[in-house]
C-alpha cells in the first residue's frame, strides 16, 4: 500500500496532479458556498452511553457510481492541503481542527455517539465530487474515538452502505487534564454474562496514558494477564470469559507525566448466562389413554448450572377450563461439566374426550424460547370383561 502519494496512485504522476487540481478546486469551490455544508444534525440517543451508535445518514444525492471501486481509505488534512493516509490511530491536538478525506460518491461517516448528540456546530460533513469530507473544530478530550467512513453504492436515490469497504480511524485527542474521555454517569452497571467477553470502556484521550484496573473493595490492583482480561487503549479492559470472582465495583486508573486520575466505576453483575436458547425434548406417559386414566406429560431440559429455565404449557383441556398442574424440578447431572436437567410435568388427572389432542410445552431462558409439542389420543373405555 502506497503511504506518501495522494490517493495512493503511484507513479501515475500526471494524473494525480490533475486530480489533486480537481480537489483543490472542489475545495476552494466549497468554501466559497456555505450551501454545500451539510451540518450535523444529532441522534437522539439516550444521554450518558458512550458507546459508538450507528452512523448517521448523510448522504448527498448522487448517480450510480462505478468509480468507487478499489480500496477506501481515510486520509488526514494537515496544514496548508498536506494530505495524510491515516492508519489505525491518530493522535490531534485538543483544540486543533480535526480534517478527514474518505473516498467516495458518497460516503456516510459515523462518529463518536457524544458527537451525534452535541449541537454546537463544531462537525462538518461535507461530500464533495470524489470524497466525503469531515471536519471538527474545537476539539477537546471528549472527542476521543472512532471515526468510521463507508462507502455507499448507489442506485438512482437508492443507496446501500458498504459495509466491507468501510474504514474506521481512531482519534485521539489528548486533554491536559482530563486523561479520560469523561462520562456524565458517575457509575455504570455492566452485567456479566457467563463467557461472554464483557468490556470495561475507559477509555483513554491519549494513546501513552499507563491505565490500570482496579477493585474498590477489597481495594487492590487487579492483574491483567492479556488473557483472562485484556486492555486495549482504543476501548479499554475485556474481561474474556467472565466468572462470579469478576463482579464487584471496578474502576480504572490512568496515568500521565504527574497526572493520575481514575475513571467512572464499573458495578459488575454477575448472571449465569446461557449459551443458547434451551432445547426441551417432551413425552407423554402414553400417547394413546382410555377414557378415565391419567396422563402425565413431561418437558426437560438440559442446560447449564444455575440457568433459569422457566416452562409453560399449552393442551386442550384449556379451552374448557382445566385447570393445570404442573411439577417443576431441577437436578443435577452427573459428569465433569455443570449441567442440570430443568424438567416441568403436566398433570391430567382421568382424562377425558377433550383431552385429547396436542400438548406444546414452552421452554425459556435469557437467550430464548422454544416450543415442543405431542399428540394424546383418547380412546373408550375398555369394556370390562366378565369373570
Ligand atoms: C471555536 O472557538 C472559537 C474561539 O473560541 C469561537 O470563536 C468559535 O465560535 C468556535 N466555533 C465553533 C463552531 O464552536
Amino acid at each position: 500500500m502506497p503511504s506518501v502519494n495522494l490517493f495512493g496512485w503511484k507513479g501515475k504522476l500526471l494524473l494525480s496532479t490533475l486530480l489533486l487540481s480537481a480537489v483543490i478546486f472542489d475545495l476552494a469551490y466549497c468554501e466559497k458556498d456555505p450551501q454545500g455544508q451539510r451540518k450535523a444534525k444529532p441522534r437522539k440517543t439516550k444521554p450518558g452511553k458512550s458507546t459508538t451508535k450507528g452512523p448517521r445518514a448523510v448522504t448527498a444525492k448522487t448517480k450510480a457510481t462505478p468509480a468507487a471501486q478499489g480500496q477506501t481509505f481515510i486520509t488526514q488534512v494537515l496544514n496548508k492541503g498536506k494530505f495524510k493516509k491515516v492508519g489505525e490511530t491518530v493522535t490531534v491536538q485538543t483544540g486543533d481542527t480535526l480534517e478527514l478525506r474518505c473516498r467516495g460518491k458518497p460516503v456516510q461517516w459515523s462518529v463518536p455517539s457524544y458527537l451525534e448528540e452535541e449541537d454546537e456546530g463544531r462537525l462538518g460533513i461535507v461530500q464533495h465530487e470524489r470524497y466525503g469530507a469531515l471536519t471538527l473544530v474545537n476539539t477537546t478530550g471528549a472527542d476521543t474515538g472512532e471515526y468510521t467512513c463507508y462507502p455507499m453504492l448507489c442506485e438512482d436515490t437508492d443507496c446501500r452502505k458498504e459495509y466491507n469497504k468501510a474504514v474506521k480511524v481512531f482519534v485521539f485527542f489528548p486533554d491536559p487534564r482530563e486523561l479520560f474521555v469523561p462520562s456524565s454517569e458517575y457509575y455504570e452497571v455492566i452485567q456479566l454474562r457467563t463467557n461472554w467477553p464483557t468490556v470495561l470502556p475507559c477509555q483513554v484521550t491519549s494513546p501513552d496514558a499507563k491505565v490500570t484496573l482496579h477493585r474498590e473493595y477489597p481495594p487492590v490492583e487487579v492483574a491483567v494477564d492479556g488473557r483472562e482480561i485484556s486492555f486495549n487503549v482504543m476501548k479499554g479492559f475485556t474481561i474474556h470469559r467472565p466468572r462470579p470472582h469478576h463482579a464487584g465495583a471496578l474502576y480504572c486508573m490512568a496515568s500521565l507525566g504527574n497526572l493520575r486520575q481514575s475513571s467512572t466505576k464499573y458495578m459488575l453483575i454477575y448472571v449465569n448466562y446461557p449459551m443458547a436458547p434451551p432445547a426441551p425434548v417432551i413425552q407423554a406417559s402414553s400417547t394413546s389413554l382410555a377414557v378415565g386414566e391419567n396422563l402425565r406429560v413431561s418437558c426437560s431440559v438440559l442446560g447449564e448450572q444455575d440457568v433459569v429455565v422457566e416452562f409453560s404449557w399449552e393442551y386442550p383441556g384449556q379451552q374448557i377450563g382445566r385447570p393445570q398442574y404442573t411439577q417443576e424440578s431441577v437436578s443435577p447431572v452427573g459428569g465433569g461439566a455443570a449441567r442440570q436437567q430443568s424438567q416441568s410435568v403436566l398433570l391430567v388427572d382421568e382424562v377425558r374426550d377433550v383431552d385429547q389432542g396436542t400438548y406444546t410445552c414452552t421452554a425459556q431462558n435469557l437467550q430464548g424460547a422454544k416450543s415442543v409439542s405431542t399428540t394424546v389420543k383418547v380412546v373408550p373405555k375398555s369394556k370390562p370383561k366378565k369373570p
